[in-house]
């Protein structure tokens, strides 16, 4: 077994075995925030990836991609019900997310939960090298850290929760809430994408397992955890360059033409997920154009929604209700050849998305709760000219970074009515300025200063404890 100084562990490899037919492999760019954050980071990196590569059954062999190399773990089809579908994506997922929807506990996920997190740790104990660095990543893992503190106490350890952390009356409902507070404290260094988080995390450390806890340090024994926020970003440079390309240039004219040349494009591009606020946006849109506020004449709507987690009753149900309100509005307010709406279930490619960003005269991104939303990211990296209104929800992690977006509250369906409206009618200069705000805060705090800023703070809580530098 070959050893890495790096490595990453999280639930999904950024490829997995269906996509290599012909036997050449390339990133799978599943529309996720998780692999779109690591990817530019990787590329090109000595790094091990430990993650399930899809399907059930013995681990795929897989070979490396553009350097880094892929070590999966197998899942049987029980284990994948169990803790992907079940406690990672049914209990954690919406209490996550402010119990948008509502959590569901069983034993049974829980056994999964704990089996798989102990396959994910003893594989990454594996392959890393003596005293390397393994960085865990996101919800699915939370007891890797703890646990593989056990096998190498060697290792240097973080870990980075990619969703919100939510406050402790949440928290507080779930029936294992010490064991998955231990197991991230087993990290050297725990992220989150807001101060908000790290705060309920070590407000959760006093209260379940009295340790002495600041929004910054734990104590556990004789180590200190430290813990921070770390908001993800997106290769601002690389998606602003995408976007400037000849070819993106041209796609993004002949996409305006077929769509008859409107006066208004707005855009969404979602996973198919109940957080992402895509009902109420609907039913918003609805609205406007019943009161006669938008007119299909001169606005397009275009709504990408990428099935998600299809298994899982909640988004089965969401993307029928989704299709369903779809096609009513397109019946009500359509004319043929000019669907209100632009209803696309199938994911795009980087190239595709950047064309699409490039004709939106209004991004419509307006979550019930993201831990960050990098669509708004690469939306604002996409406009290289200045141009382009973000309609951004306040509970998008996004938010706290760019104020300069018309911020709505998607629960408020006057209020987001009322600003995709302001968002529309903005004047030139307006739109420009806070476009140039934005782009200026995502050029300097991209995903090379978010790693940077991450893996210093890993290097010096190890020289807290006086192990090594
Ligand atoms: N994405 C994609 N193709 C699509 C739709 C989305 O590659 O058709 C990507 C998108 O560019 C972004 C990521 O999926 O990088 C979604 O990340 P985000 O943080 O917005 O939401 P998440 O899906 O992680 O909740
Ligand atoms: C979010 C999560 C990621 C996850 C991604 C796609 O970004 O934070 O961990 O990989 O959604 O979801 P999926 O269930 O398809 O992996």
């Amino acid at each position: 077994m070959r050893q890495s100084p790096l490595v990453v562990v999280a639930h999904r490899l950024p490829i997995d075995d269906s996509v290599a037919p012909d036997g050449a492999c390339e990133w799978r760019r599943s529309p996720g925030g998780l692999v779109s954050a690591l990817h530019p980071l990787l590329r090109d990196t000595p790094a091990t990836w430990v993650g399930w590569a899809g399907g059930t059954g013995p681990a795929p062999h897989l070979p490396d991609v553009d350097g880094v190399r892929m070590h999966s773990v197998p899942l049987t089809g029980d284990e994948l019900r169990d803790h992907y579908e079940g406690f990672a994506n049914a209990t954690l997922w919406p209490l996550y997310h402010d119990a948008v929807e509502h959590p569901e506990y069983h034993r049974r996920w829980w056994e999964a939960y704990q089996r798989v997190n102990q396959r994910f740790a003893e594989a990454a104990a594996e392959v890393a090298e003596p005293g390397g660095l393994v960085w865990v990543q996101d919800y699915h893992l939370q007891l890797v850290p703890g646990l593989l503190r056990e096998l190498r106490p060697d290792l240097r350890i973080g870990f980075f929760l990619h969703v919100p952390f939510p406050p402790p009356e949440l928290f507080m409902q779930l029936p294992r809430r010490a064991e998955l507070l231990r197991g991230m404290l087993g990290a050297d260094l725990v992220g989150f994408q807001r101060a908000q988080a790290a705060h309920n995390f070590a407000q959760l450390a006093a209260k379940v397992l009295q340790l002495p806890a600041t929004d910054r340090r734990i104590a556990v024994g004789d180590r200190v955890v430290r813990i921070g926020a770390f908001p993800v970003s997106i290769d601002t440079a690389e998606m602003s360059a995408l976007a400037a390309r000849p070819e993106v240039v041209d796609r993004a004219d002949r996409l305006r033409q077929d769509l008859g040349g409107p006066e208004h494009v707005i855009l969404s591009v979602d996973r198919m997920d109940y957080t992402k606020g895509i009902e109420q946006r609907l039913k918003a849109y609805r609205e406007l154009l019943a009161s006669g506020d938008v007119k299909v004449r001169d606005t397009v709507l275009i709504q990408v929604a990428v099935p998600s987690r299809e298994r899982v009753a909640r988004y089965q149900i969401l993307r029928d209700r989704v299709e369903h309100q779809v096609g009513r509005i397109n019946g009500e307010f359509g004319r043929v050849g000019e669907p209100a709406i632009h209803y696309l279930t199938q994911p795009f490619d980087r190239a595709e998305l950047a064309a699409l960003y490039r004709i939106a005269d209004v991004m419509a991104v307006t979550p019930l709760r993201d831990g960050m939303n990098l669509v708004a990211k690469e939306y604002v990296a996409a406009r290289v000219d200045d141009t382009g209104a973000l309609l951004l929800s306040e509970f998008a992690g996004a938010a706290a970074e760019l104020p300069q977006a018309y911020l709505v509250n998607p629960h408020d369906l006057e209020g987001l009515k009322q600003e995709l409206l302001r968002a529309l009618r903005a004047t030139p200069e307006d739109v420009a300025a806070r476009m140039r705000a934005m782009r200026d805060h995502l050029r300097h705090n991209d995903i090379h200063a978010w790693a940077g800023s991450y893996l210093s703070a890993l290097e010096e809580s190890g020289s807290l404890l006086g192990r090594r530098v």
